[in-house]
């Protein structure tokens, strides 16, 4: 009997080796542990044992059962531990994947150059006001001194609306709309959209930006000085401190005197290139003393109150700053030559 209990012990735990299946250790169970099983039996037949050996055997046949029942235990739980750890590792996430990348949309580059002046003439303490793109030929052009018969009112210059209305030409038509409503002093800019009949190409297009800035209060207080030291001071700060300037005289129907003013050509560094008609030179902005004509218009005594003007197109302005020279490319809408510009930092600074 004992070298019986001793052989189901060996043959036992030799099959609950450590790479044994869960059927083969559930086999060994029902063998030797089960209802009918080994061990079981013999407890059966423990009546048959002789009196003296009973507590040795039964002691024995407990131990075996405690060691298989141990092994079992053993395996079932380290094969639990396996299966986890194989689970973990099959569904890990590894995080030094690279992420899928989400496009994310930027700025037009028109959009953050116009931001960028407004930032500097804000810093400069001139207000933000938005005028109306749809106007009348009053605000457009009648209240700017244009004279009747100016070829800009014509219908191959100006896109007119239905109404006796017409997309305004420049945003000028802000000096008015502003002035009507408030009084001097003033110190204000109107960015806005403008229209003209012209052809999409290499320097324009029929629908651009510009900026239109203005500061009015009592005559005397304001001269062609001030307005030549701020405009050389915006240049500065947009295009790089060491920005060359010239002021130019020209002629605007609603500034007297007026002037335009150039900036040395950043495209060619002032060589002579295509963008520049090979002068060196490019003309960034008009401006000038408002003309008396046009503060009467707002109900305003020209002998009391007197300012400057100045008006600038973006577009233009954001070629010349990029070192771009092709205006077409801010208006193809391709992401490629879009996506360049993340973030303007500006000029040569
Ligand atoms: N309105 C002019 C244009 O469309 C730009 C301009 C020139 C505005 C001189 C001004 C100015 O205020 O004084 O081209």
């Amino acid at each position: 009997m004992k070298e019986q209990l001793e052989e189901i012990r060996r043959r036992s735990l030799a099959e609950l080796a450590d790479d044994a299946s869960e059927a083969a250790i559930e086999a060994v169970r029902i063998r030797t542990l089960g209802r009918a099983g080994e061990l079981t039996e013999i407890m059966r037949g423990m009546r048959d044992v002789p009196q003296a050996e009973r507590p040795m055997l039964g002691q024995l046949v407990n131990q075996i059962k405690r060691e298989i029942e141990a092994r079992i235990e053993e395996l079932k739980s380290r094969n639990q531990q396996l299966a986890l750890d194989r689970s973990l590792s099959e569904a890990a996430l590894d995080v030094t994947l690279p992420g899928a990348k989400v496009p994310r949309g930027r700025i037009h580059p028109v959009t953050q150059i116009l931001e960028r002046m407004l930032a500097i003439l804000v810093a400069m303490g001139f207000e933000v006001e938005n005028t109306q793109d749809i106007e009348d030929d009053f605000h457009n052009f009648g209240a700017l001194n244009f004279p009747p018969n100016h070829p800009a009112r014509e219908m191959q210059d100006t896109f007119f609306v239905p109404g006796a209305m017409l997309l305004r030409t420049h945003t000028s038509n802000g000096q008015i709309r502003v002035m009507e409503r408030r009084r001097p002093p003033l110190a204000v800019v109107c960015p806005g959209k403008c229209y003209r009949r012209d052809d999409l190409s290499v320097r324009a297009s029929p629908m651009f930006t510009q900026i239109e800035g203005f500061m009015v209060d009592r005559r005397g207080r304001i001269t062609m000085a001030h307005l030549k030291g701020l405009l050389a001071e915006f240049a500065r700060a947009f295009f790089g401190p060491d920005t060359k300037v010239r002021f130019r005289a020209s002629f605007f129907p609603f500034t007297e005197p007026s002037a335009e003013l150039d900036i040395h050509c950043l495209l060619c560094a002032g060589a002579g290139c295509p963008v520049c008609k090979q002068s060196g030179w490019t003309e960034v902005l008009g401006c000038g003393m408002i003309h008396p004509n046009v503060l009467r218009a707002v109900k305003l005594d020209p002998d009391e109150y007197g300012g400057f003007a100045f008006g600038m197109g973006v577009e233009r302005t954001g070629l010349m700053a990029l070192g771009i020279d092709d205006m077409r490319l801010f208006f193809e809408n391709d992401l490629r030559f879009l996506a360049q510009f993340s973030a303007i930092s500006g000029g040569t600074r």
